[in-house]
């Protein structure tokens, strides 16, 4: 770790300035970049030195960057894994190492769960919950059926998994609500547009809703279906994740019906979170998120106050 040394006459001492590694997913939606932002600027104004890692969606960059951090021995490491799995033996690298690792967005799966001191995020269980629950509550004086078309987030990640479950868990109890479609979308617009595509080329008559995992995929999909020459937030319902400003604007424009909020600015907690990992006072292993539901009615009233 870096040292900042302070020189007053006669004394000698040192200021140690705190290092954190930061592996990063990607840039793969608005909520990556807001989520990267907010942990660089938390800790320029913490006076933390961040040694940054993008990995490019990329299990394996990340598991190159965290090798290059416990090499050069940093004092805290951040990773927002990708995927659940895959990670048991670089975590008990840095175990062994003595460098404390904070989980950050996305959670893993490990035999070992004390190779990582807490996770700061979302409960995207509850996330999927919330999104049903508002589909069931718009739609309760419909009849009939209502099919449901589903944009997954990237394959084997946490939010992805959650937010299927929860969201399963809540239209269970209605036989009304099917999902007739489900496939992943890798939570990018480009990819969202292109899964929609072929949704609505095998069963445009059919769907009803779109739940996708992230708004990135939302409003990708939003295009293919306009080019369809449906009308989004009409024709088909559209519901997102996460509550972006480009959700909002979909929303002012009639295009999208409800966002579940899932917060990126993590960057304050993290750093907090950091320092008393390094100091080793204990730590939740949960630090969670408060978060809301923005329907499309509020949307123009609360887009003033969005901050990503
Ligand atoms: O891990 C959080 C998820 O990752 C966000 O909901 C999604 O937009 C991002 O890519």
């Amino acid at each position: 770790a870096a040292t900042l040394a302070l020189s007053t006459p006669g004394v000698s001492f040192a200021a140690k300035k705190l290092v954190i590694g930061f592996a990063q997913t990607g840039a793969e939606s608005e909520w990556r970049t807001a989520n990267t932002e907010s942990i660089k600027q938390a800790a320029k104004d913490a006076g933390v030195e961040l040694k940054f890692s993008d990995a490019q969606q990329k299990q394996e960059n990340q598991i190159k960057a965290l090798r290059s951090f416990i090499a050069q021995k940093v004092d805290v490491i951040i990773l927002a894994p990708l995927v659940t799995t895959g990670w048991d033996t670089v975590l008990m690298e840095a175990k062994r190492a003595k460098i404390p690792v904070i989980l950050e967005s996305r959670n893993v799966e490990v035999k070992d769960t004390s190779t990582w001191t807490t996770f700061v995020g979302s409960d995207f269980v509850e996330e999927g919950r919330r999104a049903a629950r508002w589909l069931l509550d718009h739609t309760k004086s419909t009849q009939g059926d209502v099919n449901i078309v589903e944009l997954q987030g990237t394959v084997g990640s946490d939010p992805a998994n959650d937010r299927k479950k929860g969201f399963e868990e809540v239209i269970k109890t209605n036989p009304r609500y099917k999902i007739i479609r489900s496939q992943t979308g890798d939570f990018t617009r480009a990819k969202g547009k292109e899964v929609m595509e072929a949704f609505l080329k095998a069963d445009a008559k059919k769907i009803n809703v779109l739940y996708a995992h992230n708004d990135d995929m939302a409003i990708g999909a939003i295009q293919a279906i306009e080019e369809a020459g449906l009308k989004p937030g009409k024709d088909i319902l559209v519901i997102g994740v996460d509550a972006v400003k480009g959700a909002f604007e979909a929303m002012i424009a009639g295009k999208m019906n409800v966002s579940v909020e899932c917060s990126p600015l993590l960057g304050p907690q993290l750093m907090e979170a950091a320092k008393k990992a390094a100091a080793g006072e204990p730590l939740p292993r949960w630090i969670k998120t408060i978060e809301g539901v923005f329907p499309a009615e509020v949307a123009a009233k609360e887009f003033p106050n969005r901050k990503y």
